[in-house]
């Protein structure tokens, strides 16, 4: 079947594509160890929350899974332990990495922030990465959703980030075009979901536990600023 007939379009004309396309297109080329943000453990913050005497009670969702490597970490801990992700290749990736291991999670290719279940489903809701994938203006309907989502008790374990560099001066092609991009509600901008701009989108039932931001280097030697935060809903 060729692209066209899977993307139809009435005039005849090619869509543009969608994040989803560019999010297949991405993982087609490569697998998940060969992404910059890849990581081969999971990130000390889950460790540290799985090994600690507060788990949250419940099921765990890894929104935004990837190639599975928190997913099969969250899954000795959680049952069930569901991973989700918009692109097959990854949600595949993710199920053999689980499975080699011989934990146990189930996986759904859904795109956030809508997602196909029930409200109060899980005791912990895990993105590392997918927020910042989702535009602006669906950030706030992320936020409902995950509250949506989680028990009473449960809590978002949350990492997004950004390059760090410094935002170009206002009166330059480059710092007009970055800030036009991020008044259309695409990524960048200097408030790039910073530690101030998510306490202002949270929804006032998800109590802020942490809220911190730090370097993280990429495996292409680049730094990127993550801001890191765990929420407790009420
Ligand atoms: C930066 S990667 C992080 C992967 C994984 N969480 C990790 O830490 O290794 C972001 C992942 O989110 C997926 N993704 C992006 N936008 C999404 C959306 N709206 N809904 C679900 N998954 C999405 C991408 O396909 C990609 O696998």
């Amino acid at each position: 079947v060729s692209e066209s007939e899977l993307n139809p379009s009435p005039s005849g004309h090619r869509q543009p594509p969608t994040r989803r396309d560019r999010w297949e297109k991405k993982w087609r080329s490569r697998a998940g160890p060969q992404f910059h943000w890849y990581l081969s453990e999971p990130p000390p913050e889950l460790v540290e929350l799985t090994s600690g005497s507060n788990i949250p009670a419940g099921g765990a969702l890894d929104l935004g899974c990837g190639p599975g490597v928190a997913t099969e970490h969250i899954a000795r801990s959680f049952r069930p332990a569901v991973g989700v992700d918009m692109v097959f290749a990854a949600v595949t990736e993710a199920r053999d990495l689980v499975r080699s291991r011989g934990e146990k999670a189930s996986f759904v290719v859904a795109e956030a922030p809508v997602l196909p279940f029930r409200a109060q489903a899980f005791g912990l809701v895990f993105d590392r990465g997918c927020l910042q994938a989702i535009p602006r203006t669906s950030w706030a309907i992320y936020f409902r959703e995950v509250e949506r989502l989680l028990k009473p008790g449960g809590m978002l374990q949350l990492y997004v980030s950004k390059a760090a560099r410094e935002f170009p001066p206002l009166l330059s092609a480059y710092g007009i075009k970055l800030r036009l991009r991020w008044l259309r509600g695409k990524r960048g901008g200097p408030q790039f979901l910073s530690p101030d701009a998510i306490r202002r989108l949270i929804p006032s039932s998800m109590a802020e536990v942490e809220l911190r931001q730090f370097p993280f280097r990429t495996s292409e030697g680049k730094t990127r600023n993550v801001t890191y935060g765990l929420f407790r809903k009420a």
